[in-house]
């Protein structure tokens, strides 16, 4: 189910924390719907928000002034893709800022971090995980290893702990992918092993989320934050021009009017299960 206006969003459940995720913020339009939401999602009981931020410079990658103005704006966290070495000055912010997240599955020694784990404002922890597929893309580790390496490190969701051994971390895994079918094959492997799992990359929101038995969310691919309509927050122009021609047309993000796509999770702080999933888009 798709909530289109967020005050109809239920109520958090009594014990639970609300985080939310939007999807890839694609330039000033993306990160002005993007920012204006915050307080909205707040009002509504999302106690941390986490943002795509791969296209929010101009619409591929991100530089470190555009990263500042949305965790100035109350974005609490942004993961990237597969444009996160765009622009060279986001190097030092990767390096220096807990805040911002590249995908997990560069080989050893890359610059920044591939997660990072924050305080939910209620208590327990909630790690966040960029991850991207390996499906026309640019060749990366497995993801599906790095996501075993990542558990065994960390720990993650999974059946009441004992009194003694305190609370697991909820973890969100951002799997920034072209393939469906790469997504749903990480879908079933991490079932029961995460919070939620989503894609982002594809920028055209999916309405398959799901919440399996085992206490995992799952959506194929939660949207994207820009001007609507649009083709994947671009203008058409050169879009066209480029399927047309077959030879580069520099894409524009699309100016105008925009919209916010991407979804809610309710989770148990205590054992790191989804508890509800939806997703959003709002105008
Ligand atoms: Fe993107
Ligand atoms: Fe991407």
């Amino acid at each position: 189910m798709t909530v289109d206006r967020l005050e109809l969003l239920p109520p958090v459940p009594a014990g639970a924390a609300r985080v939310a995720f939007l999807g890839d913020v694609v330039g000033k339009v993306g990160r002005r719907v993007a920012k204006a939401v915050v307080e909205p999602l707040r009002r509504a009981g999302v106690g941390l928000v986490v943002a795509n931020a791969e296209n929010a410079s101009g619409g591929n990658g991100c530089t470190a002034r555009e990263a500042r103005e949305l965790l100035a704006a109350g974005i609490d966290v942004l993961t990237m893709g597969n444009h996160v070495w765009k622009h060279k000055d986001l190097l030092p912010v990767l390096e220096a800022e807990p805040c911002v997240v590249r995908p997990a599955n560069f080989p050893a020694g890359t610059p920044g971090r591939g997660h990072g784990t924050y305080d939910l404002p209620g208590g327990g922890r909630l790690v966040v995980v960029n991850l991207m597929g390996r499906t026309f893309l640019e060749h990366t580790e497995c993801p599906f290893r790095t996501m075993d390496a990542l558990l065994a490190e960390l720990g993650g969701p999974g059946p009441d702990p004992p009194a003694d051994a305190g609370p697991r971390p909820a973890m969100l895994v951002d799997f920034h992918a072209e393939a469906t079918a790469e997504k749903h094959a990480l879908r079933w492997y991490l079932d029961g092993r995460v919070t939620a799992l989503f894609g982002t990359h594809t920028h055209v929101q999916t309405s398959d989320a799901e919440r399996t038995p085992l206490g995992t969310a799952y959506v194929t691919d939660v949207g994207c934050c820009g001007g609507w309509p649009s083709v994947i927050g671009f203008e058409p122009g050169p879009v066209l021009a480029r399927f047309l021609t077959l030879r580069p047309h520099p894409y524009v993000p699309r100016d105008g009017p925009g919209r916010v796509e991407g979804a809610v999770f309710d989770l148990d702080p205590a054992t790191g299960r989804c508890l509800a999933v939806l997703t959003i888009r709002v105008a």
